[in-house]
């Protein structure tokens, strides 16, 4: 276990591993990973120095958004494993001193949920009210509408027509994922029971929490302003996030996970101040340990459509204004914050914030990485194969190998919008090449057999391995001392050695203006920590900036022997 600081919760210091059961590690050749597949990799994970995993969701589900929509909280998608299964992994967890937290998806749940089922059979159902159900409007025409613009999370409106009991359904997600009313005290009470203390009765340690901030939305209901005039949905995020009633909801929940003493992480996107993220994550309000918030990762990506963006659509000062927003979080306050760069929504970090154009730059950019997040404060989370620096699937591939509903969405909308524009596809791939939630669902690269070892040879795995996995795998970094799976290693373990400077020391931006390069200070009481990030791919100049102790020592380092200036991607830490 991580040695946590005197009197600090055991989390603040620790290292958290995220790991996406479908795309980890195949045991039994049917293309899909599974729970023994992961069993069998614990020795890998500990060999990392990571305190924790994250598993994203293995209940039982028809798998419309990849296990976000859950049909039964108390059971196991068949192909990941049994209950039995989640058990032994559980014990054998805690048997290697590792964590282990589950994903808590309750905002919505599957339509085949039997409370949804139930809810949706008809009007007077004693379900009935466990969902969001609306009258259709009507317009002068006397034609159906829903009952207001909202545009779902994945296009579309985000109401659906229910011809059995003639009413419209709330899915801020896709259809197949109905809204949970948060309002009705026993609903809550059911997804208490259900989704979190079935789990935490078999000893998790807590859990990240889906879009934490949805299950308030606005009471009336009412339009979203029109940003978009040409569409008749609108992007509603300030009508279903945040709501009025939201607090009340996660003090009531904390009162269950605290007699467990469960950790949460909750996703936060669309909240942009630092006075509302405190609300969630001040330890005095006693609702979330920290959150997920969205500055760096939504970097470069379009207002009314994620994918409608012109690329990249960042620059290295957005990137520090992003990562300052994250450590502000602690500054002075009673709160707690995360580092991530990389989840299963997210296209790879080096392919966004680095470079994969030469295998060079590639290995480079994706230590420098490792270094800005090893030093920056907060609870840190590597996702599977950022540790080995995964890249984003090639630009070859077509719209066939994506199989993410929100990218197949962007896709078939672009098309229709378009009448199959041959232009705009191509810029619609682009994007989705860069930011599409797929990339990081290809499968794990493990070594350079076939499907890169995820799967057994004669499988067909359920993504397409990456071309790359014969030069990027975990076999052949392990062996090597220079790889970025060594570097990470090392980068764990200064973590934990300075743990005071690198995951609770005070950040401050030295060079703000600077477009190439990124110097920043992490203060403890004693020392300091100086490090320099050069996010371009040209040689940039060194400078110490205003720090005028005399005493450096290197700690860190990605190139082979440091000169005056700063090479391409090249990153240093120094404590001072
Ligand atoms: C979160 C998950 C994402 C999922 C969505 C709906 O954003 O991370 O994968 O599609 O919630 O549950
Ligand atoms: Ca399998």
């Amino acid at each position: 276990m991580s040695p946590a600081l005197v009197g600090e919760k055991w989390w603040k210091n620790s290292i958290i591993y995220q790991i996406y059961p479908a795309s980890f590690k195949d045991s039994n050749g049917d293309g899909i990973g599974d729970i023994p597949g992961i069993l069998s990799s614990l020795d890998y994970i500990t060999s990392l120095g990571v305190d924790v995993i994250w598993l994203c969701p293995m209940y039982d589900s028809p798998q419309i958004d990849m296990g976000y929509d859950v049909a039964d909280y108390e059971n196991v998608y068949a192909p990941y494993g049994t209950i039995q299964d989640m058990e032994t992994l559980i014990d054998e967890c805690h048997k290697r001193g590792l964590r282990i937290i589950l994903d808590l998806v309750v905002n919505h749940t599957s339509d085949q949920h039997k409370w949804f089922q139930e809810s949706r059979s008809s009007k007077t159902s004693p379900k009935r009210d466990w969902y969001i159900w609306k009258p259709a409007k009507y317009d002068a025409n006397g034609n159906r509408q829903p009952p207001n613009n909202w545009r779902s999370v994945f296009g579309g409106s985000a109401w659906e027509w229910d011809e059995k009991t003639e009413e419209y359904y709330l899915h801020l997600f896709c259809v197949e994922q109905p809204d949970v009313n948060w309002e009705n005290a026993e609903t809550r009470k059911a997804v208490y029971e259900s989704a979190m203390e079935f789990w935490l009765q078999k000893g998790v340690d807590g859990f990240r929490v889906d879009t934490v901030n949805m299950y308030s939305k606005h009471p009336d209901y009412a339009n979203a302003p029109i940003l978009d005039p040409k569409s008749d949905t609108q992007p509603a995020f300030s009508l279903f996030c945040n709501g009025p009633r939201i607090h009340e909801y996660l003090s009531e929940m904390n009162n269950v996970l605290s007699k467990y003493d469960a950790m949460t992480v909750g996703e936060l996107p669309n909240t942009h101040t630092l006075e509302g993220v405190l609300r969630y994550v001040s330890a005095a309000e006693k609702q979330l340990s920290m959150v997920f918030q969205f500055d760096l990762v939504d970097l470069g990506q379009g207002k009314d459509y994620k994918y409608l963006t012109t690329l990249p659509g960042w620059t290295l000062r957005d990137l520090k204004a992003a990562v300052k927003s994250t450590q502000d979080i602690i500054n002075g306050t009673d709160a707690w914050t995360t580092v991530f760069m990389e989840n299963h929504d997210q296209g790879r970090s080096v392919s966004r914030f680095g470079s994969d154009k030469t295998p060079e730059l590639r290995v480079r950019s994706a230590k420098m990485l490792a270094m800005m997040q090893s030093t920056l404060s907060g609870t840190q989370f590597i996702y599977q194969g950022q540790e080995i620096g995964m890249v984003n699937a090639p630009k070859e591939w077509t719209i066939d190998e994506y199989k993410d509903i929100d990218s197949i969405n962007y896709y078939q909308m672009t098309s229709k919008v378009t009448n199959n524009d041959p232009v705009e596809l191509e810029k619609a791939m682009t994007s989705l090449q860069h930011l599409a939630r797929d990339h990081s669902r290809l499968p794990m690269q493990w070594n350079a057999e076939a499907n890169a070892g995820f799967s057994s040879s004669s499988a067909k795995p359920w993504m397409r391995p990456h071309d790359n996995y014969p030069e990027i795998n975990v076999k052949l970094q392990e062996k090597d001392n220079s790889s970025v799976l060594s570097f990470w290693k090392q980068m764990n373990a200064l973590r934990k050695q300075y743990a005071d400077l690198m995951v609770f020391g005070l950040f401050e931006i030295l060079d703000e203006p600077n477009q190439s390069v990124f110097t920043y200070t992490k203060k403890s009481q004693d020392y300091t920590l100086f490090v320099a990030l050069n996010f371009s791919d040209k040689a940039q100049k060194f400078e110490k900036l205003d720090t005028a102790q005399s005493d450096w020592k290197l700690l860190a380092s990605n190139i082979e022997d440091p000169q005056e200036e700063l090479q391409a991607f090249e990153g240093r830490v120094y404590l001072v």
